[in-house]
């Protein structure tokens, strides 16, 4: 009857009322391979908090640091899966899925990260987050880690004594060059394992930021840090297609939002945490703290440049020209 029938659609709305309000909020998966006293360890925290205040009861954020959840062999991969929904790799660690972001890696192509930042602002480098559209990856936005530094077990002032030294590297091609004309071994290894590559000799050495060596305790097992800043290690972070496709248009704009502020908040931290950090090695006095006068950097800068002619044609000249004209 009539009255059934009303009767039916009263308890239904109502289960479904309840069943919405009990409904288990959506979890978003943050994966990283780095410390949580770290820029992008920090930026990552900071976006969980921004979404569950914005969007309560609704989304969730887990975050997994150091490699727990996914490391450098599997995270790309993963989020292709959408077994994991945001991660923040490398620039680096994206060559199986673009050639053009080789360009970050390209030895003394920027300045200082004030010049990072202006080249990933302009229109070259904001074209550059949609390189693997069609990969099904999105750009979301870069974040800032810092300079690199190289590191050994003796001290690093000119080019020839990194002969013959094995070093590891990120899995990129540029990185590997870079050792080549240096006439030392590269060995591409996921961060996760450098550590322990190092305490057992393994290899010589490696390169990385200060909040890197640092929050990894690499300090602890290499004597010397040459300060070289001969390159940059900033991250893309990024989600899949897929993903982020599935999202109702509401919530994927909260949920850019709070991830742009969760980078902005990471990128204005990065400069202070590896200044702090540089102090912290230098006073544990587990390592030293090798600074180049200009004609010793000059000598790295001469037996360096050379890798950008090899990779010229797969970055492109004008993306190259472009990062070269931030520097001024
Ligand atoms: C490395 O592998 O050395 C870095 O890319 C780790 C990181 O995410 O900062």
């Amino acid at each position: 009857s009539l009255k059934t029938l009303a009767k039916l659609a009263i308890v239904g709305s109502v289960m479904a009322t309840s069943f919405l309000a009990s409904a288990e909020p959506i979890e978003i998966k943050f994966s990283h391979v780095v410390a949580e006293n770290t820029p992008k360890g920090q930026a990552a925290l900071k976006f969980k908090e921004l979404v569950e205040k914005r969007l309560p009861g609704e989304y969730t954020v887990s975050v997994f640091p150091n490699s727990q959840l996914f490391g450098d062999n599997n995270e790309l991969a993963a989020l292709l899966l959408n077994d994991v929904q945001f991660v923040a790799p490398s620039l680096s660690k994206f060559e199986r899925y673009t050639k053009k972001l080789q360009l970050f890696d390209l030895p003394f192509l920027f300045k200082d990260m004030d010049a990072v930042e202006r080249f990933q602002q302009s229109e070259e480098g904001q074209k550059l987050l949609g390189s693997m559209k069609r990969k099904g990856l999105v750009g979301i936005g870069y974040l800032h880690n810092g300079m690199k530094q190289f590191s050994a077990n003796e001290p690093l002032l000119l080019p020839k004594d990194a002969e013959g030294k094995k070093f590891r590297v990120m899995a990129s091609d540029v990185l590997a060059a870079q050792f080549e004309t240096l006439n030392a071994m590269a060995v591409k290894k996921p961060f996760s394992e450098v550590f322990t590559l190092l305490q057992t000799r393994a290899i010589d050495g490696q390169e990385n930021t200060w909040s890197n060596i640092y929050s990894k305790k690499f300090y602890e097992v290499q004597s010397y840090i040459t300060e070289s800043n001969h390159g940059v290690l900033d991250y893309m972070v990024v989600t899949s297609d897929t993903f982020w496709k599935s999202l109702p248009a509401d919530k994927r704009k909260v949920i850019k939002e709070c991830m742009d502020e969760a980078i902005a908040y990471g990128n204005k931290m990065a400069a202070d945490k590896n200044a702090e950090d540089r102090q912290a090695i230098i006073d544990s006095k587990e390592s030293k703290v090798v600074e180049l006068t200009p004609e010793q950097r000059q000598a790295w800068v001469d037996t360096m440049k050379p890798v950008w002619g090899k990779f010229e044609d797969q970055i492109g000249k004008e993306v190259i020209d472009a990062a070269v004209a931030a520097n001024q």
